[in-house]
């Protein structure tokens, strides 16, 4: 059999590669030293973001993974506990660096589906006594990776929210995929930032910009983060030519994150028609799709290596998940090959 190279590649939306338009951007991006805060490119960025949250202020950083430690780390002294979801990626694949770091505990609590709602919360929070951790802050994520790309109902989180400032804990939202949830409610990006102390977004995932993340929050916050970044080395001098690619991003691939949700529920839909193929959500809220393999015809390990050789990549999860996220590099004209190679590959292993 003739195998094609792998090009359809849907292991994550942060394979995107900048469009010709955002090399452009970049190759023509105005830069100075952000260390000395100099760079005019930085500098404009953040202000966009900021008012993008309807927040005082903003911070450029390399990843998502440094925005979430930072906001972690500055709201939190050792000692202290944050509450999240279990399948967070706070919690599951930023190697605990707010305990390496900071001395900071996480709470997971299984939330429903990947999401939480204050009944989940009311008996979390610990007593004031020299025994115990004190709790400091509630972290959520929206859309929920693990959970399939899903959207908190808007209404729980600003409850999280009450309830939390009724109980002085401070509330972060890793919003790496914040923008999918706008595009996908109709919700602004400041309404849902509202209810929290400090918000991270990412450029580098569906909205297609090579690198970075923001962090957005209080002037008085972002001046402890721009303290904590340093410390953690991310201090970068020209990144205006960074920044270029996130405003390019912010200016042309917010509302075409629509067109990745309809090829998503066009994924799901092909997917759900094939036996031995279980969705964790039949219909995506927004561009990522996990669904099971029947465990009687082999590891996901095993098909997605075999279904690569059709010329399609997805992700192995787990030994029984996969996951498969539409982004701006894969062309939604190719969802019917993708289809008929996970059919190709299902009816190999059923052999
Ligand atoms: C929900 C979520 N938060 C944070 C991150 C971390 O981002 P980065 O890879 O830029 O560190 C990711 C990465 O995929 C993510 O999916």
């Amino acid at each position: 059999m003739n195998h094609p190279e792998p090009s359809i590649d849907y292991r994550s939306d942060t394979l995107t590669e900048p469009t010709p338009e955002m090399r452009e951007a970049i190759a023509g991006a105005a830069v100075g030293d952000d260390v000395f805060a100099e760079d005019p490119t930085v500098q404009a960025l953040q202000h966009r973001v900021a008012e993008l949250l309807g927040k005082e202020d903003a911070l450029f950083v390399p990843s998502g993974t440094m925005s979430n430690q930072i906001a972690v780390l500055v709201h939190c002294e050792g000692g202290d506990e944050f509450l999240c979801e279990s399948g967070c990626h706070i919690y599951n694949y930023e190697q605990g660096a707010f305990a390496q770091l900071g001395g900071v505990v996480a709470r997971t609590i299984d939330g429903e589906d990947g999401l939480l709602n204050v009944s989940q919360l009311v008996d979390k929070i610990r007593p004031p006594n020299a025994h115990l951790v004190r709790t400091r802050l509630v972290c959520l994520e929206n859309t929920h990776n693990a959970a399939g790309g899903r959207i908190h109902p808007h209404e729980e989180i600003l409850a999280i929210g009450r309830w939390a400032a009724e109980h002085d804990l401070l509330c972060h939202l890793d919003g790496a995929r914040l923008m999918n949830a706008v595009v996908a409610t109709g919700v602004s990006a400041a309404d849902w930032a509202a209810p929290f102390d400090s918000v991270s977004i990412c450029f580098s995932k569906g909205l297609g910009a090579p690198v970075g993340s923001a962090l957005a929050g209080s002037r008085e916050f972002i001046q402890a983060a721009h303290r904590k970044r340093k410390c953690l080395g991310g201090g970068m001098r020209q990144a205006g030519i960074l920044a270029a690619a996130a405003q390019h991003a912010l200016a042309h691939h917010i509302e075409r994150l629509a067109d990745d949700h309809a090829h998503a529920r066009v994924l799901a839909e092909g997917l759900a028609a094939i036996d031995g193929i279980e969705l964790l959500q039949k219909t995506p809220d927004t561009n990522i799709v996990i669904f099971r393999i029947d465990p009687a015809l082999g590891s996901a390990h095993a098909f997605v290596s075999q279904l690569a050789e059709q010329g399609v990549k997805m992700l192995a999860l787990t030994s029984e998940r996969v996951r498969a996220v539409t982004h701006l590099n894969v062309d939604p004209d190719c969802v019917g090959t993708a289809v008929r190679g996970v059919e190709a590959v299902i009816e190999n292993l059923r052999r």
